[in-house]
């Protein structure tokens, strides 16, 4: 796998979140640093997700079944985040794991997580290359066989989660590297007509979803983003319901910060869709040591300071929020250390530079 080398481009850093934090500490806000319920101590300092809220975004993690039975771990997420996004439960394999046999049971447990502490859910995702049962993989069908299998797939589950799930990856990982079409098993029998349909089916399923397109290596302007911005452009003068851009923002040190995602963000927002950061983590070659850290908490504040200055940038949403559930070491051997708060569930530099970022401020009372 797949994040490109590219150019990191310097910049001056900051300044608004500089700008915050002074005016907040003039007005007598100041917050303690450490002060924060991953550092094992009570909770002082704004949430990143009431933080976030301040400028009209929501800040979210993903998670995992298997991750809710961890309760250090489940307090900090029920706590800190607005919004919670399913890494493996609302997928196909998990969803309907034999034909026209629907499974929600594990997808439910993550929306019934997120309602007991306040949070909305992003649904992820309908319809993916990856992770697909067995059956529909090994099995023929005609395009006739296919288009229904679809349809039936993408509006069981969006019906299901109607009125529950605010924002749906309808379709993951859909172009390749070089913006063409991605050959996957539905483009291979239904043509690129697939993408347009799923849309169409999730929006008559619950037609208050925001529907987004979502990939990875998209975060900088190159032949891949502009598949994309070409075929949303496309899709909305057919009138096809797309809402949103989903950047996974999968970013790693070692090739450089995608310096143009503020430009990126926004001419799609210009295309009348919003975006979101949906899966970000910023990983390293390990081991990891002061100046890694600081460097990767530099890039979360860029990442955030470019969705804040994108008014159609609605939120963020980090690829689980402790290293201790990440999954990088599995896929990229010798890399790591790419959420905000380590194994440990100690809040790193990156939480504190999110938090700058974001405008800290003590919590309400
Ligand atoms: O469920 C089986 C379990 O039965 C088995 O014992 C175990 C043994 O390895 O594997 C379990 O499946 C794993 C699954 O996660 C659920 O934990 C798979 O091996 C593992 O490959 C799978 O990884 C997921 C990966 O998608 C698959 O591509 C990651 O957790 C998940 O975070 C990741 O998420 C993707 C997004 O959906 C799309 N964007 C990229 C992102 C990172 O790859």
């Amino acid at each position: 796998m797949r994040t490109l080398a590219l150019p990191a481009p310097r910049r001056s850093r900051g300044r608004s979140a500089v700008f915050l934090a002074a005016a907040a500490l003039l007005a007598g806000l100041a917050v303690a640093p450490a002060a924060h319920a991953g550092d094992g101590r009570k909770a002082e300092a704004a949430t990143l997700h009431d933080l976030a809220e301040d400028h009209g975004r929501y800040f979210g993690s993903a998670t995992d079944n298997p991750e809710l039975t961890d309760t250090p771990y489940t307090e900090l997420l029920g706590e800190e985040f607005g919004t919670i996004t399913p890494g493996n439960s609302m997928k196909w394999d998990a969803t309907e794991p034999q034909r026209g046999v629907f499974d929600f049971t594990k997808g439910d447990e993550v929306v019934d997580f997120a309602r007991a502490h306040r949070q909305r859910v992003r649904g992820h995702t309908l319809l993916w290359h990856s992770q697909l049962p067995g059956w529909l993989t090994s099995g023929t069908w005609s395009a006739d066989e296919l288009r229904a299998i679809l349809k039936n797939h993408v509006q069981t589950v969006v019906k299901h989660y109607k009125g529950k799930v605010f924002a749906w990856d309808v379709a993951n990982e859909i172009m390749n590297e070089d913006g063409t079409y991605r050959e996957n098993l539905f483009y291979k029998t239904l043509g690129p007509g697939y993408i347009a349909d799923a849309l169409r089916w999730a929006h008559q399923a619950d037609p208050k979803a925001k529907l987004y397109l979502n990939d990875y290596n998209v975060e900088w302007i190159g032949p891949k983003s502009d598949a994309y911005y070409e075929l949303i452009k496309q899709l909305k003068a057919d009138g096809v319901p797309v809402h949103g851009f989903g950047l996974q923002g999968h970013l790693a040190l070692q090739y450089g910060f995608p310096g143009n995602l503020q430009e990126n963000l926004q001419r799609f927002a210009d295309l009348r869709v919003d975006t979101a950061l949906t899966e970000v983590d910023i990983r390293m070659v390990l081991p990891s040591d002061e100046a890694k850290l600081a460097e990767q908490a530099d890039w979360y504040a860029r990442v955030t300071e470019a969705c804040l200055a994108v008014k159609r940038c609605v939120g963020i949403t980090v690829w689980d929020y402790t290293d201790r559930y990440s999954w990088i070491p599995a896929f990229f051997e010798g890399e790591g250390a790419a959420l905000p708060w380590d194994e440990n569930l100690k809040a790193k530099p990156a939480y504190f530079a999110i938090r700058d970022a974001l405008g800290v401020r003590p919590k309400k009372t």
